[in-house]
């Protein structure tokens, strides 16, 4: 594991002062004992926050991921038993509630934030980042910097966003805001799954005032969103319980008589682009983010919670969105979507995928990252998803891949058909380089006689139709209506 990226050992920075605290003297820094699925737990403390309901304290538990850091109640802090206290020189305070700080804070975000527009910022947990792993370079080793601060211009909305209308052209915010065990295949999958639960994805670089998650929970839908990360809405929002984001237009509200009145006159039953797929499962829309800013810059927001480094939240014009739905009588739900670069230079066919978090696990995951390569075979070209990946990327395309190499060999097997690295690459539409690694970590590929071989061992078919039997869903090429979209150069919106 990399230093710079976990540390999840809280307060690990040498001996501390401790006593007793109580709810008001309890400060940032602090390590207390803290209740956590019914079990006391060391936990610092992140944040502070008034809300309607009560102090609340932002804990980052020893030894959890930081997904799972949450705001507690006072009742769940044990007061009977010693607080460590930060150390005055080593530990500042972290969230910013020291105003001077956070002035400092912003200012440094804002210098961070000066980088190519729409480049998002991934870590990665798990083996995968420990050098010479085959998947090493995939993943980043360095503590990354981080989300922008909360934006000026949604701090100045009060809690509304515009809805996104119909398929019109949507140019109406100005230009310049901010840019801001061990298994026969090689992979562990019990330690990896149970580093993703105890690592941490994200930098945990203590300065930055996106370490603490903003929002506590977001009604979505029939669904309530518990999210995993920082997302800038609007500084008032953290004062909120819940707020409400409207599952068709993404606009957001803190108040629910507002939301209300939203959805009485939201018009809009699915995303504002052109359905390019549908079956009888799933649809996908294209949309294009120089049209469509502000709904795609809500998807942003959105997603944003659930994704640990992404910095495209203002710059959404060069990219497309691919999103997937599916249907009730209602309209056409958000699934999940892919962003792709209009044109991108270092040929990433995905820049940013998310499955939202209440259909997660269930396969919808591997239908985005086939509708990506798909894409990829009708324009012609090799793609991979930018890099790095994060820890739930990482491991949805390893299976991905290694599926898909999996299933083309046995075809080749079967029509007694030589293959090579290329010969696959060009099938799936994958690079190489992702073909080589994927074989690689499958230890697939050895040196006989002189030469480079690429085999199949029989317990590998015999896993992977057990599998296949049970994956009920993909995507079908032949329904697909998509032609690669054109761009001028200078507006890089649509060529007509
Ligand atoms: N634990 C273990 N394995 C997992 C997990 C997990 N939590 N999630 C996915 N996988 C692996 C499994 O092998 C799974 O297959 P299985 O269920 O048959 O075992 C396979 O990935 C595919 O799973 P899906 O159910 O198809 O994937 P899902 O719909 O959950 O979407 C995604 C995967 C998009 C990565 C989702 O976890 C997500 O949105 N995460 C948050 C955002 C994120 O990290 N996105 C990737 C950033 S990198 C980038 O954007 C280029
Ligand atoms: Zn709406």
């Amino acid at each position: 594991m990399s230093p710079g990226i976990l540390e999840a050992t809280v307060g690990s920075d040498g001996p501390r002062q401790k006593n007793k605290a109580t709810p008001d003297t309890l400060r940032v820094g602090c390590i207390a004992m803290v209740e956590k699925d019914g079990q006391a737990r060391r936990a610092e403390i992140l944040s502070i926050k008034d809300t309607k309901s009560g102090r609340q304290f932002y804990c980052n538990f020893d030894n959890f991921n930081k997904r799972l850091d949450e705001w507690v109640p006072v009742k769940r802090i044990n007061f009977e038993q010693d607080v460590e206290w930060p150390n005055p020189d080593k530990d500042k305070p972290k969230d910013g509630k020291n105003k001077q700080g956070a002035t400092a804070q912003k200012k440094n975000l804002s210098k961070k934030i000066q980088k190519r527009p729409g480049k998002r910022e991934q870590s990665v947990t798990s083996e995968a980042a420990t050098p010479n792993h085959p998947w090493s370079e995939f993943v980043d080793s360095q503590p990354q910097s981080k989300a922008p601060s909360t934006p000026r211009d949604l701090e100045s909305k009060a809690g509304q966003t515009p809805a996104a209308a119909g398929d019109e052209m949507d140019l109406d915010e100005d230009e310049n805001t901010p840019d801001i065990k061990k298994e026969d295949d090689g992979f562990s999958r019990e330690a990896e799954i149970e580093k993703l639960r105890t690592g941490g994805s994200m930098t945990q670089n203590p300065t930055e005032l996106s370490r603490i998650r903003n929002i506590s929970k977001v009604q979505f839908g029939k669904y309530d969103l518990f999210p995993w990360y920082f997302s800038p809405y609007p500084e008032s929002f953290t004062q909120e319980d819940a707020i409400s984001v409207c599952e068709f237009c993404l606009s957001y509200y803190a108040d629910l008589k507002s939301f209300a009145r939203h959805r009485q006159k939201c018009t809009l039953q699915h995303p504002p682009g052109n359905e390019i797929y549908r079956d009888d499962y799933v649809s996908f829309f294209e949309i294009d983010g120089r049209r469509q800013r502000t709904w795609c810059r809500n998807l942003c927001l959105l997603s944003k919670m659930f994704l640990d480094h992404k910095t495209l939240y203002y710059d959404v014009d060069p990219f497309l969105f691919y999103v997937m739905t599916q249907k009730t009588e209602k309209g056409q739900h958000l699934v999940g979507y892919f962003s792709k670069e209009k044109e991108c230079a270092d040929g990433y066919n995905v820049a940013c995928i998310l499955t939202m978090p209440q259909y997660q696990r269930k396969g919808f995951g591997r239908l985005l990252i086939q509708f990506s390569y798909e894409l990829s075979k009708i324009e012609g070209k090799l793609g991979s998803p930018e890099k790095p990946l994060s820890d739930l990327g990482l491991l949805s395309y390893r299976q991905y891949w290694s599926e898909n190499i999996i299933d083309l060999l046995v075809e080749y097997n079967e029509r007694d058909e030589r293959c090579t690295i290329e010969s696959i690459s060009t099938a799936l539409a994958m690079t190489t380089q992702d073909v080589e690694h994927t074989l690689q970590a499958l230890k697939m590929q050895v040196y006989h006689k002189g030469e480079h071989k690429v085999v199949l061992p029989e317990k590998m078919i015999q896993a992977r139709e057990k599998a296949r039997s049970k994956q009920k869903r993909y995507i079908a090429p032949e329904r697909i209506q998509w032609k690669p979209p054109v761009f001028t150069a200078s507006s890089r919106t649509w060529g007509w």
